[in-house]
């Protein structure tokens, strides 16, 4: 059988031991609930959570941490955003066609009225024509085109349309490849998952700017200060927004995922070495940037969960279909793509053996 080349850390990231380590560890040895014990594991817990927190707060630039959600993920945070902002049909939600599904349909199903910003030749943001928006979802990266969007200049063209625009990002792929800071953004909300980053699945962060200023959605434990008789006094954020028990053991993998993507970002002359060997293949059509943070492509006569079986069964991993970013397809006119990506984990020595393969599988 052929050794697994995993080209899909766009889908999910490989974990580092430090990740794996941390969270046995937390298994093993410290584990207890958090936010409602006094024993010396459950307070050392709360240390723990507010020590990823503060982590999580510095990695975005946020000025503090109580802006920092613990959510289940990037979709988790979009829905709860989508609640929180209480939307009608008279609010104008702008979105675009870089989103992937868990950024717009929470906005679509709100029944708030949904435009489509319109792309550039490049299939960036058109910074000449940002529509008015009361709320504005930016997909920092399309994880089928792979480029970094200027997000900072969306949110300033959204604002000379509308000053009180509320600005929500989607860093899901883009905090893979690049530094983000909020403040610099001035985004209103941003979302990422930690599985992406080399954390584990079931946790992510939603940034909120002011964290005072809206309701929350999801009711239970550890969100209530006090119940008497009628009047409920909830606690501030963020544990208002973060009912039930945390997902403890994979925020205990946070800090190590973090500090792992920030000293080994994803080499990206991989992807550039790829789209370079690919192109000169006569049946592929590529659809993404030689300098995205994914190659992405289709094969003339071949359907892509076709090929996707294909190179799996040399032990490649790659991702085929739509992405759940059926938008963007509908946009190039095409049913899906195949997917490329790397991370820091992956070598020279593995790509050049995966084209050999989609050479063979191709010829
Ligand atoms: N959003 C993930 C991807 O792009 C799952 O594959």
């Amino acid at each position: 059988m052929n050794k697994i080349i995993y080209l899909d850390a766009a889908a999910s990231y490989q974990k580092p031991e430090s990740v794996i380590r941390a969270e046995v560890d937390f298994l093993s040895n410290k584990y207890a609930n958090s936010g409602r014990g006094i024993c010396r594991l459950a307070t050392d817990v709360d240390s723990m959570v507010l020590g990823a927190r503060q982590v999580a707060a510095e990695f975005i630039g946020a000025q503090t941490e109580s802006q920092i959600v613990f959510t289940a993920g990037t979709t988790d945070g979009f829905n709860k955003i989508a609640h929180m902002l209480r939307l009608g049909a008279n609010q104008t939600v702008v979105v675009s066609d870089l989103d992937h599904h868990s950024a717009r349909l929470p906005f679509v199903m709100s029944g708030a009225n949904v435009v489509v910003a319109p792309l550039d030749d490049e299939l960036n943001f058109d910074l000449n024509n940002v529509p008015y928006a009361d709320v504005f979802v930016i997909t920092a990266m399309s994880n089928v085109i792979g480029v970094q969007q200027d997000v900072a200049k969306i949110i300033d063209a959204a604002k000379q349309k509308n000053p009180n625009v509320i600005t929500v990002v989607d860093a899901a792929q883009s905090v893979v490849h690049s530094e983000i800071d909020v403040e610099k953004l001035g985004c209103d909300f941003l979302c990422f998952s930690a599985h992406k980053i080399g954390g584990d699945t079931g946790l992510g962060i939603m940034y909120i700017k002011n964290p005072d200023l809206y309701k929350p959605v999801v009711f239970g434990g550890g969100m209530v200060n006090r119940i008497m008789d009628n009047q409920i006094l909830f606690n501030s954020a963020p544990e208002v927004y973060e009912a039930g028990t945390l997902p403890l053991t994979q925020i205990a993998g946070l800090v190590p995922a973090i500090k792992n993507i920030k000293a080994n970002r994803p080499d990206l002359d991989l992807i550039k070495y790829m789209y370079d060997e690919i192109e000169k293949i006569d049946r592929v059509h590529i659809i993404s940037k030689r300098d995205s943070s994914v190659l992405s492509f289709v094969v003339d006569d071949m359907h892509v969960l076709d090929f996707g079986a294909l190179i799996g069964a040399y032990g490649v991993c790659v991702r085929v279909g739509n992405m759940c970013a059926s938008w963007i397809h509908q946009y190039l006119n095409i049913a899906g793509s195949i997917r490329i990506s790397v991370g820091a984990y992956n070598s020279l020595d593995e790509v050049k053996q995966a084209i050999e393969y989609i050479k063979e599988i191709l010829k």
